[in-house]
């Protein structure tokens, strides 16, 4: 570990000196924390605020997709190549929960919402439940559950899953484990402190879950298990079909080493990321890329050519992921409000951005694979994102889809 001196010089190269400035007054414990957060600190993602420019975007041409009518012929077939995999237990899931969901506001993990009315249902509970059925149809072969979990929830979730008895789940098929987290600057590039004597943190965005699971020592019990395919998911929607048996055979029928759920777009400009091809390879596309021409092109059908937005579930050989590891990820860097302490060490809670956090994200990741096969999938029946209480991609609209599906809440 840095010792004071050192940790002086790193920071005074950097301009960061004030983040010392209340290291007389901790606690021994908190010292050494404090040092080790400068250690850990990556300066020259730091820095980069200071000159960042958005990625520049590929030649963008649309995608091939796997459509519902497609699904609707080759169901038998897809089902049968899918449901092989998970019989023969070669596949596992991991839900993305180090969020902090601060649209919400909830204090405590996004996972815990409960979404009833007059009965109690659970986020985490539900896409256990939509878990377990699949594994029932599956023979009831073993699927491991990895839940990704920030420093900031990781003790609160663990705990929740073990007060509720894993919801029903084989307590020996989930795992947890914590991605990393990452500093906050002001707008002049200054670290965040959230504490007298701790820098402002978050999680460091989706997009490391692999090398987080791989930190964490997993890959050993994925091989041992003979996984072959990892499905990652959110947790903020409860429509979310897990291990689904169609999705998984076309992607397998289509040679693919990856595979992505999509919904038709509401309407053009829906505010989703969209699915095509960047430079010949398959890719996603954020909504304020696209320009209106393309926002609003259609085929001879009247169908958009952008019209298919990525819901966060997608599945990734493992293979390819393991070949991946040693690729970085794009960082991005996002305005945010950030808690944190000012100079005479009172919080400051903002209610307008007042910063950047760096977070890397998981449709990267699909931009790394060699071809992801868009899978279409019945919104009304599969997406329902809780972001906000009220509103688009709410608990009330999620509400209103489970309804609809047929659930009493
Ligand atoms: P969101 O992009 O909606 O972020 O996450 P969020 O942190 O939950 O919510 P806001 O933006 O603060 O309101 C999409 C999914 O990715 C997970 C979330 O838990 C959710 O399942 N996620 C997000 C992580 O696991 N880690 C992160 O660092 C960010």
């Amino acid at each position: 570990m840095l010792d004071l001196e050192e940790a002086r010089t790193l920071l005074a190269e950097h301009g960061q000196e004030h983040v010392l400035r209340n290291y007389g007054i901790l606690s021994d414990s908190e010292k050494e924390s404090l040092l080790r957060q400068i250690e850990a600190l990556d300066f020259e993602l730091i820095e980069s605020v200071k000159c960042h420019e958005k990625q520049k975007t590929g030649k963008v041409e649309p995608i091939q997709f796997v459509d519902i009518d497609n699904i609707r012929e080759n169901k038998v077939d897809y089902k049968r190549s899918g449901m092989e995999v998970l019989d023969d237990g070669r596949f596992a899931c991991v839900l993305l929960a180090g969020g902090m969901g601060t649209r919400l506001g909830l204090d405590k993990p996004k996972g815990e919402l409960n979404y009833g009315i007059t009965e109690t249902h659970y986020l985490f509970q539900k896409l256990v439940e939509n878990l377990i059925q699949v594994r029932n149809e599956a023979k009831g072969a073993s699927i491991p559950l990895f839940i990704m979990t920030s420093e900031k929830n990781d003790q609160e979730t663990r705990k929740f899953f073990q007060e509720n008895d894993f919801f029903g789940y084989p307590s020996e098929d989930v795992f947890f484990f914590i991605q990393e987290m990452a500093a906050a600057v002001d707008y002049n590039g200054k670290l965040l402190m959230e504490e007298p004597g701790r820098l402002a943190t978050s999680p460091n965005g989706n997009g490391g879950w692999f090398s987080s699971l791989v930190r964490a020592g997993y890959l050993e019990e994925l091989h041992s298990r003979n996984t072959e395919w990892i499905n990652i998911f959110s947790v903020d929607n409860p429509l979310q079909k897990m291990a689904d048996p169609v999705f998984i055979g076309a992607t397998i029928a289509n040679g693919a080493d990856s595979g992505s759920k999509v919904v038709r777009k509401a309407y053009p400009e829906e505010k989703m990321g969209v699915m095509c091809l960047e430079d010949g390879r398959s890719s996603v596309i954020e909504y304020y890329e696209l320009s209106d021409e393309m926002r609003n092109a259609t085929d001879d059908n009247g169908t958009l050519l952008y019209g298919f937005g990525v819901i966060l579930n997608y599945i990734f050989k493992l293979d390819k992921l393991e070949e991946l590891l040693s690729k970085k990820l794009p960082c991005h860097i996002v305005e945010k409000k950030i808690q944190y302490v000012d100079d005479k060490n009172q919080l400051i809670s903002p209610e307008e951005p007042n910063g950047y956090k760096f977070e890397t994200l998981a449709v990267d990741v699909i931009r790394l694979m060699d071809y992801c096969v868009p899978f279409e999938v019945e919104r009304q029946r599969e997406f329902a994102p809780i972001k906000n209480l009220h509103g688009k991609d709410s608990l009330d609209s999620a509400r209103e889809l489970l309804e609809l599906n047929g659930e009493k809440l």
